[in-house]
């Protein structure tokens, strides 16, 4: 982990308040699917920085896509090509890319951010269940379409597979799919239901969590949560926990 400067090369509006930014770097490490960045707000008052997924990244690349909540997320919004922005990374453990053959993904909303990466590691093996409310909010669907077999899901029918994507990967498995283990990033209630299908299928379950934070480096314990009956911290220890250990 450590400090970059990068520049801006494209910070544009892709969906109703979600906007992609895109930056160069001169040299990157490598960032692992499930790793996320502490951006630096440009603002004088916002003296933490935000925590994003890095949704794409290569040696001088690496973009975030982000959803326009408060102050910090807006002032990111007025960024324009060739301003400099201080921003910390690789952070977190990521996802366990690699162990498994065959991974499901499973994305709600802003989640898939940190899986478009995870999925392109996993060399075009994963399946992955995207989950949103409407055909409107959409993210991602033509690059994800490039790294894995995608089902894109909307809750009202709009597009894609009707319902919710743990129903999609259900109705695959009943059909013979049988994943090695699931990964997952969303709203909690998909979290939960993603560990209770893995629990009854006895299939290992991998969820990134989501916490308010501060430092972003395991130092100011602004973003603990419990896992195995324990405190742990979402940034250091996590942002992805073995469903075994979460939400008990
Ligand atoms: C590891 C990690 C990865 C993340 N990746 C992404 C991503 O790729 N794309 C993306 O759009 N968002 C992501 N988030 C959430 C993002 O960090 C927050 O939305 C952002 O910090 C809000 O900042 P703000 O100043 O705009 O809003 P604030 O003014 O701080 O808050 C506005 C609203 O957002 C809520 N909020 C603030 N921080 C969080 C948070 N960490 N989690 C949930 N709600 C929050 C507040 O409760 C409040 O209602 C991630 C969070 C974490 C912890
Ligand atoms: S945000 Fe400071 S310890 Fe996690």
């Amino acid at each position: 982990m450590k400090d970059y400067i990068g520049e801006v090369i494209n910070n544009r509006e892709i969906a109703k308040d979600a906007y992609l930014l895109e930056m160069s770097f001169d040299k990157l490490p490598p960032i692992k699917g499930g790793q996320f960045a502490m951006l630096e707000v440009p603002r004088d008052d916002c003296i933490l920085c935000r925590p994003l997924g890095v949704c794409m990244a290569d040696e001088t690349y690496a973009a975030f896509l982000y959803q326009l909540k408060g102050k910090g997320t807006h002032a990111l919004t007025t960024l324009e090509k060739g301003d400099e922005l201080r921003v910390v990374m690789p952070l977190g453990n990521g996802f366990p890319i690699g162990k498994y053959e065959n991974v499901a993904i499973i994305g709600g909303g802003f989640g898939v951010v940190p899986l478009y990466l995870t999925a392109a590691e996993c060399g075009g093996n994963a399946r992955i269940y995207n989950g949103f409310a409407t055909k409107k909010q959409i993210l991602l669907g033509k690059e994800f379409d490039g790294v894995g077999k995608l089902t894109v899901c909307t809750d009202d029918g709009s597009a894609g597979f009707c319902g919710f994507p743990t129903a999609a990967l259900e109705k695959d498995m009943a059909d013979g799919y049988k994943p090695d283990a699931i990964f997952c990033c969303g709203p909690e209630p998909l979290m939960k239901a993603v560990k209770r299908m893995g629990e009854a299928k006895n299939i290992p379950t991998y969820l990134s969590l989501e916490a308010r934070m501060g430092c972003g480096v395991g130092a100011c314990l602004t973003c603990t949560c419990k896992a195995d009956g324990h405190n742990k911290r979402v940034c250091k220890d996590g942002p992805v926990f073995s469903g075994k250990e979460v939400y008990q």
